[in-house]
């Protein structure tokens, strides 16, 4: 049995991995992410005893980007059950980019696939309920700033807008769904609050510390408090394992073999049912949209400390 991971090897992992911020490129198409410096790489790794080793760029705040859709879904799970919710999407792997239309309007019941892609997503962004917008929005804000014990995450408004202000393959999607009466409730509104998941703003310790309470089937090992029921991490690890990075999911369940979901922005968050919660942050992405230099980090340590499941 390979010992106990340490800072020091964690930091070697990183350096090997820092030689690939170069194969890929930031995210574009919402300009404000467009602005980062695509040689950054951050990693933090959660133990259920809630200590913490870091490498990187620790700091850097970044957006969840489609991360978020764990989150939105594991509270519309709560909220409506999973007949409610497996009614209105699917649960079964794409093979298509995140933001494909196509499936929508040549499947028959013209349900989202599954929830991890943006009109699966924005199908369950209809489903939370609450007061008005900014009760939805605290429905998942809330949870996660108890799970990282991080009052202080937010939205960070400038990459809300910009994505607002250019999201038109998203308002196609969400007009869609509509139409097909998946959705039911208000477009615009919806759209607003699937932005702002999608905006909320977390550092690799952030994403770590979730990752280990998935980890941990739901719960927060060092005070036992639990924030979803265990059958409800189970099936989010799932969707993490067959749709969690996309049209790459396949290839990355053979070459890295764990739990994971991945953001534009260039966050991936994994879960090593048990044993820890990572969280990368590397913003230059390749062409299906994740992390280039977080795969390569993920596969080094997963190989190297034997972290895959399968
Ligand atoms: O809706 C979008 O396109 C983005 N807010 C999120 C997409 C995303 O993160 C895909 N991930 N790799």
């Amino acid at each position: 049995m390979k010992e106990a991971l340490t800072g020091t090897q964690l930091q070697a992992v990183l350096n090997q991995a820092l030689a690939y911020t170069d194969k890929g490129k930031v995210a574009a198409y919402i300009p404000e992410l467009a602005k980062e410096d695509p040689g950054q790489l951050g990693v933090s790794v959660c133990f259920p005893d809630g200590t913490m080793l870091s490498a990187g760029n620790v700091d850097v705040r970044f957006t969840l980007q489609s991360i978020s859709k764990i989150f939105s879904l594991i509270i519309a799970l709560c909220q409506n059950g999973q007949k409610h919710v497996f009614e209105r999407v699917g649960k079964e792997p794409t093979g298509d980019p995140f933001n494909s239309i196509i499936k929508l309007e040549t499947i028959k019941s013209h349900k989202p696939l599954n929830p991890m892609i943006n009109a699966g997503a924005i199908a369950v962004a209809g489903m939370i309920q609450g007061e008005n917008i900014d009760d939805r929005l605290n429905r998942v804000l809330d949870m996660l700033r108890k799970m990282t014990g991080n009052p202080a995450i937010c939205v960070n408004e400038a990459v809300y807008c910009s994505e607002k202000s250019t999201a038109d393959r998203n308002r196609a999607l969400a007009w869609f769904l509509k139409d097909s009466g998946i959705l039911t409730t208000d477009v615009e509104e919806t759209l607003d609050l699937y932005f702002r998941y999608c905006s909320i703003e977390v550092s690799v310790k952030d994403i770590a510390h979730m990752g280990m309470v998935l980890a941990a089937d739901g719960i927060d090992v060092q005070t036992g408090e639990r924030f979803f029921p265990e059958e409800v991490a189970r099936i989010c690890k799932t969707f993490m394992v067959t749709c969690g990075m996309y049209n790459a999911s396949g290839e990355f369940a053979i070459d890295v073999g764990i739990p994971a979901k991945s953001g534009v922005a260039g966050g991936i968050m994994a879960c090593v049912p048990h044993r820890m919660g990572i969280g990368v942050f590397g913003p230059s992405l390749d062409e299906k949209g994740n992390s280039v230099a977080g795969i390569k980090l993920l596969a080094l340590l997963s190989k190297e400390w034997k972290l895959g499941i399968f």
